[in-house]
């Protein structure tokens, strides 16, 4: 048997780690991407103790990182001869930041490297990731979900280069998140660990994972979704959130992924909301070749069976106040060739029951 499991270097779980930032950097210059809601806590809390480096702070950086954006990071990073990248925001920040770490002390350019396929290796730059949402888990992956707008193609960018040196999840950096963000967020967390469980590459260590990270999910959605805003419900979404990241970088993901991808880069859709849109009906079309896996997480979730699992996932979905179709965004049948030429991606291929292009078409049928 062959086993290889990769990880950030150094994790961090808990209340108040990212007061441990300045002690984990290396010498040299600062650059920090980051979201709105963010530059405003970063300034107070971290920039007084940064004395003595050069700091530039990229605030506002956009949902699903853009490439002309990353690009222009890039730059501003290159420009202040940045040692040291910090992500910290949502899943877009920490992707963009990931992969200006990956790319500084390159001459390539993100755009090129997304068109044209370009590896990239090792870096000598340090690069922390300080998640805001409890959702991509992307602290946790070597890759980089990035949308080319030119194109609307949305794809990952990946090398082992791209795992931080350090990933600190402090819950109450998930607290400030509006209520839209913290559902579709907490969708996607819980999509990822029930694809990452049923996948068919899990083995007996992610599943553990999996399964208590998408039911720590479970139970912070149900009590958020309730109008519970307590501390222990951050904690939960972090834990959860971590624990499927940690399996899925190992077992892959499955069809919400792979589908949901194209469409988001198609229509704007944000990450979380396809994950909640597509997974009800992915886990019925998957169920003849998932049943073991999900009564594991039947059982798990307290629920008698699979399909009362997945009765129960449409109804907290209904709860959080997410949709369940794309009527907003306006998908038509005459999307589905872009869809179905852009949805084969590493997800689709560990999905546990495959699609034909044909049986991808009639699955969006029901949820346009
Ligand atoms: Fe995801």
């Amino acid at each position: 048997m062959i086993f290889e499991m990769q990880s950030p270097a150094e994790l961090l779980f808990g209340r108040k780690y990212r007061f441990v930032v300045p002690e984990k950097l290396i010498p040299g210059n600062v650059f920090i991407l980051c979201g709105s809601h963010s530059k405003d806590q970063i300034e107070k809390e971290l920039l007084p103790v940064l004395d003595g480096r050069k700091v530039e702070i990229f605030p506002s950086f956009p949902a699903e990182a853009p490439l002309a954006e990353t690009d222009a990071a890039l730059a501003a990073a290159r420009s202040i001869g940045a040692r040291n990248i910090i992500g910290w925001g949502g899943g877009s920040c920490i992707d963009g930041a990931k992969t200006i770490a990956a790319l500084l002390d390159t001459s390539l350019s993100v755009t090129d490297v997304f068109r044209d396929d370009i590896t990239f290796g090792s870096r000598s730059c340090f690069f922390a990731a300080l998640p805001t949402t409890a959702g991509t888990a992307a602290e946790m992956t070597p890759n980089a979900v990035l949308c080319d707008h030119e194109t609307n193609i949305k794809k990952s960018l990946r090398g082992p280069s791209m795992f931080a040196d350090l990933a600190i999840i402090d819950p109450e950096l998930l607290e400030s998140a509006p209520d839209h963000v913290l559902y579709s967020s907490g969708f996607d967390a819980l999509t990822q660990g029930i694809e990452s469980t049923i996948s068919a590459r899990s083995d007996a260590m992610t599943s553990m994972l999996s399964i208590e990270g998408a039911f720590l999910t479970w139970q912070g959605l149900q009590q958020a979704a309730s109008g519970c805003r307590a501390s222990h419900v951050f904690d939960m979404l972090g834990r959860g959130c971590m624990l499927s990241g940690a399996a899925f970088v190992r077992s892959g993901l499955g069809a919400a992924h792979g589908i949901g991808h194209p469409i988001s880069g198609l229509k704007g859709v944000p990450h979380g909301v396809c994950c909640a849109i597509l997974l009800v009906e992915v886990l019925k079309w998957n169920l003849p070749c998932s049943i073991d896996p999900m009564k594991q997480l039947a059982l798990r979730f307290n629920l008698e069976t699979p399909e009362k699992l997945i009765g129960a996932i449409a109804d907290l979905r209904d709860k959080c106040g997410l949709p369940s179709d794309f009527k907003s965004w306006n998908l038509q049948k005459k999307d589905f060739p872009f869809i179905v030429k852009n949805c084969r991606s590493g997800s689709m291929k560990s999905n546990p029951r495959p699609f034909s292009d044909d049986e991808v078409c009639k699955l969006l049928e029901k949820i346009i």
